[in-house]
Formats: structure tokens, C-alpha cells, sequence
């Protein structure tokens, strides 16, 4: 059943977007309204990033707390200087191997951008996106665009325009779909103002690519990750990407996830994700099963999806087999650890 939203939506190719498609939209965005695009890792809920009260939509929006900074988003590196008053010559030899893409960079912040961005801190989150559709709607908004997950606070990030909708359907202006986003995890972000640098949330730019140009690079304290609030970066508040159904890491070995399932009261009230098709006993217990694979690109392209799906069906329980736990996946459990209830 499909619901009227608030919303306008439009459809462009995600390759090679329409332009005259983009021109309402833009006007929107430069304007103060909010509009959420497909980005390469998930859709974002834009808004000019210059303008306080425009900003300000986004936290309404999203019921997201003032203290959670909001990562802005350039097309092009010539408009680096609108966002950040210094972009240094690790910043540079950074862009240059990974943007256009997932791999946000914290910087010193230029005044121009609004206040709220930032949360109050000095420094600023800056990316350049990998999608065709974000960077031209960027380029024709002629502004740079604060964008956080286009979801309410603490919900599963949306990677489909349909998982916008559902969430912030009636709170936004316009809903660009290009069809289901490509990295599906959100960006790794990296901070420069730390000596050494630090990632602070990771992502599918994993520590080994960035140690390849910035070997002195690490990851934040775990404990760091596990505060309830932080200073340097807020949004690294432990519970967040939860899904309504209880979420349950299991481990991948001998009959865990059988033993599991056993001690659901009913376990058809009860979902699996996995790595690895089920056996037939597996099969006949649990309430719905997905099966994603042990290639972790493919893995975070299509665990929020599944997480969605799953949500929608109404399960009390979503029992979710540890992934492997090389960098690769860093990122995946990092998300899997927070959706936990
Ligand atoms: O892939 C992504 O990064 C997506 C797409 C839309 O670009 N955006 C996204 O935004 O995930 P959001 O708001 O959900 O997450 C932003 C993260 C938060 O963890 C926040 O705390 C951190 O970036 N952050 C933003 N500004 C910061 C700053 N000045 N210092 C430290 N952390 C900051
Ligand atoms: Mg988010």
C-alpha cells in the first residue's frame, strides 16, 4: 500500500541524472528547504549548510539532538575554502586518493558555515560524495549542503528513497530517488585536527587504505566509541542504526545460532541474517531468514535493506551471525554492535 506523503519525490537515473529534473530541488535547498538525495553510502537529508535556520529543519526533522554535528557536502574540491579554513596538505593527498567518495575529513571550520553545523565545536565534517545525482544537485543548489542520514535519530540509515519515506515522509519538501545507494554504510570519518589523526566512526574506507597514505593514522579509544556522549564527536553515542525489532548478535560457530533459536519463546516471531545459507532445521524455525553473504562490500550494501525489511515485517527479535572480524568488516560491526537493544 503506498501512502501520500508531504514529500515530492523524484525519479532520476542515478548515472546520469536529468538536470532540469534536479533545478526544483536545488532552488529548495538554497532556499532553506530540506531535501534528501541519494549519496554512495546512504541517503542524506540536505539542507544549505550556510544557513542556521535551514540547519536548524534538520534537527527538527530527525528528532536529533543539537549536540550531534552534521557532516557538509561539496561537488567539487575548488569549493573546499566555503567549508574549512584550512585544508592541509594531508587533507589534499586524502581527496586525492578517496574523494570523490566515502571518507569524511574534520577540519578547522570557516565562519561562514552555520553555526548549528558544527554543534558548537570549532572544527567542521567535510566530504565530497560519490554519486552523480548528489554532486550535480550540490553544484545547481550553488551551496554547500549539511547532510546527516536521512533517517529520525537513532533509526537504520535509509540506502533506498522508499526507506526515506517511511521515516521522514511527511517532515521533508522533496525526496530525490535514484534507486538503492552503493556503499550502504555511512562514511568513514577521519579526524585531522587530532595529533595523531583518528577515525572516529569507521567505514567502508577501511584504516589499511588511509594507512597507505597517513601510516600514523589510528582508531579512536573503544571506549571512546562506547560513551554514552562525547565531546569530539557526539554521533559516536553507542545506541544508534536501530531497528524496532531487538537486535542479537550471534556467534558464527557450531550450534549457536540453533541453541539460539531454541530459547525463543516463538521463535517465528523471530528473524535471522546470515552469512551463509541455513540448514533445513534453521529453516523450519525462525519467522524469516536472509542470507548476505561473507563479502563485506556486498554485506554493508545490503544489511540496513535487509534491516528494513525485516523491521517492516514486524519481528520481535532479529538474530544477526558475527560477521568475520578482519578490518574489513570493521565498519559492519561497528554498526551491528551500536543496533543492539
Ligand atoms: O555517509 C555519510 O557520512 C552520510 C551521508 C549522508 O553523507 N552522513 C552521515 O551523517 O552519516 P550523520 O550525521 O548521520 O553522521 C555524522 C557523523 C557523526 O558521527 C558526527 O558526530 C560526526 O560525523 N561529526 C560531524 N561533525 C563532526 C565534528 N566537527 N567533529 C567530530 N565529529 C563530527
Ligand atoms: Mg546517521
Amino acid at each position: 500500500m503506498k501512502k501520500d506523503y508531504r514529500a515530492t519525490q523524484i525519479q532520476v537515473d542515478a548515472a546520469l541524472p536529468d538536470l532540469a529534473k534536479l533545478a526544483k530541488p536545488a532552488r529548495a535547498l538554497a532556499a532553506g528547504q530540506l531535501v534528501a538525495f541519494p549519496t554512495d553510502t546512504v541517503y542524506g537529508l540536505g539542507a544549505n549548510a550556510l544557513e542556521d535556520s535551514a540547519v536548524a529543519k534538520i534537527f527538527a526533522a530527525k528528532g536529533r539532538p543539537a549536540s550531534n554535528p552534521l557532516i557538509v557536502h561539496i561537488a567539487d574540491l575548488e569549493d573546499i575554502y566555503k567549508v574549512v579554513t584550512d585544508f592541509p596538505p594531508l587533507a589534499q593527498a586524502l581527496a586525492e586518493a578517496f574523494w570523490p567518495g566515502p571518507l569524511t575529513l574534520i577540519l578547522k571550520r570557516q565562519d561562514c558555515v552555520a553555526g548549528l553545523v558544527s554543534a558548537g565545536l570549532d572544527t567542521v565534517a567535510v566530504r565530497m560524495p560519490a554519486h552523480p545525482v548528489a554532486r550535480a544537485l550540490i553544484r545547481q543548489a550553488g551551496v554547500p549542503i549539511a547532510a546527516p542520514s536521512a533517517n529520525r535519530y537513532t533509526a537504520v540509515s535509509p540506502t533506498t528513497a522508499a526507506h526515506v519515506l517511511e521515516g521522514l515522509g511527511d517532515a521533508i519538501d522533496f525526496v530525490i530517488d535514484a534507486g538503492p545507494t552503493s556503499v550502504g554504510l555511512e562514511s568513514t570519518v577521519l579526524s585531522l585536527v587530532d595529533e595523531p589523526p583518528q577515525i572516529l566512526r569507521p567505514g567502508m574506507v577501511t584504516l589499511a587504505q588511509i594507512s597507505a597514505i597517513a601510516p600514523e593514522v589510528c582508531y579512536a579509544k573503544p571506549s571512546f566509541l562506547g560513551a554514552a556522549e562525547n565531546r569530539s564527536s557526539p554521533g559516536l553515542a553507542r545506541k544508534h542504526y536501530s531497528p524496532n525489532a531487538a537486535l542479537i548478535l550471534v556467534d558464527d560457530a557450531g550450534d549457536a545460532l540453533q541453541d539460539a533459536l531454541k530459547k525463543m519463546p516463538e521463535p517465528t516471531q523471530c528473524a535471522c541474517i546470515l552469512l551463509d545459507p541455513p540448514d533445513d532445521a534453521t529453516r523450519a524455525r525462525a519467522g524469516a531468514i536472509e542470507v548476505l553473504g561473507r563479502d563485506p562490500d556486498i554485506y554493508a550494501r545490503t544489511i540496513y535493506a535487509a534491516l528494513h525489511a525485516l523491521d517492516a515485517q514486524h519481528f520481535t527479535t532479529i538474530m544477526v551471525q558475527r560477521p568475520p572480524t578482519d578490518d574489513r568488516w570493521r565498519a559492519i560491526h561497528d554498526r551491528l554492535e551500536r543496533a543492539q537493544n
